[in-house]
């Protein structure tokens, strides 16, 4: 089976690239199921009902979040009645909504995991014991796994890729929305990249304008981030699984731009 999974889709413009780049990837690579980290999609901060509505019309089949989940207040009215929506699963017990789930599309059937790091960002129940937990729960429903890692420091991305080789199908890395050259295959079959990237405005830092975040470094003062516009960009991985064994057996990072 393939899947493609894409980097942090950003506000307007990370919409707009999935309209305009989705579909000619998805049949290019003859996709079965799409997965999307959507923790920016509302104005860059969290997610809407409209907007994992309009997300889901374009062709995506889940969504992952990050520590951007709680943002738009009305994911906690929501989160917990779609199946299809999960945050990282190491929040505190009693959080709303589920940490991981199960995708059934075109026949094929993949457990999906999401998880988020604990280096500058909340410190949240340990995702490495967790994660042996959560996976052993899915293993009962498919052999396919994809680990959505959220998480800051490229040293515990590594770490928990290592961790889970041979456990799960892939292990994915998001949050810094900045695409790494380290996609492969780990020894015991987990396709494994460190940061997927970021689908949104190409001429930005991080998804914001770019005048605004230099000004902040310049001054230090704090100051309100608006989303750049500009060319558009889509970041994702395409990740071939044998749905029997559960291992990966190819990974490739994928970029595309637009002109104006
Ligand atoms: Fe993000
Ligand atoms: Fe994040």
């Amino acid at each position: 089976m393939r899947v493609l999974f894409i980097g942090d889709i950003v506000g307007k413009p990370g919409r707009e690239a999935i309209k305009r780049f989705l579909k000619p990837l998805q049949k290019e690579f003859d996709v079965d199921v799409t997965i999307a980290n959507a923790e920016n999609a509302a104005a860059g901060k969290g997610l809407t009902k409209e907007v994992s509505e309009e997300l889901y019309r374009q062709g995506i089949q889940f969504l992952t979040m990050g520590n951007h989940v709680w943002d738009q207040r009305e994911i906690m009215n929501f989160i917990d009645s779609d199946p299809k929506l999960i945050r990282p699963a190491n929040y505190p017990v009693g959080a709303p909504g589920q940490g991981y789930g199960v995708i059934r599309a075109n026949g094929f059937k993949i457990g999906v995991l999401n998880l988020s790091g604990r280096i500058f960002l909340p410190p949240l129940e340990d995702p490495f014991s967790g994660a042996i937990r959560w996976i052993n729960q899915l293993k009962q429903e498919t052999s396919v796994i994809l680990v959505d890692f959220h998480a800051e420091a490229t040293s515990e991305k590594s770490a928990l890729g290592w961790f889970l080789d041979g456990k799960v199908s892939a292990l994915v890395g998001t949050h810094t929305h900045i695409q790494t050259a380290d996609a492969r295959l780990l020894h015991q079959g987990t396709a494994y990249i460190t940061d997927v990237g970021m689908t949104g405005p190409k001429d930005s830092v991080l998804g914001v304008k770019k005048e605004i975040i230099i000004n902040r470094f310049l001054t230090q003062l704090p100051a309100k981030f608006e989303i750049a516009g500009g060319p558009l960009q889509i970041n994702a991985v395409i990740i071939d699984i044998d749905e029997k064994s559960g291992k990966a057996h190819k990974i490739e990072a994928i970029q595309r731009f637009s002109e104006d």
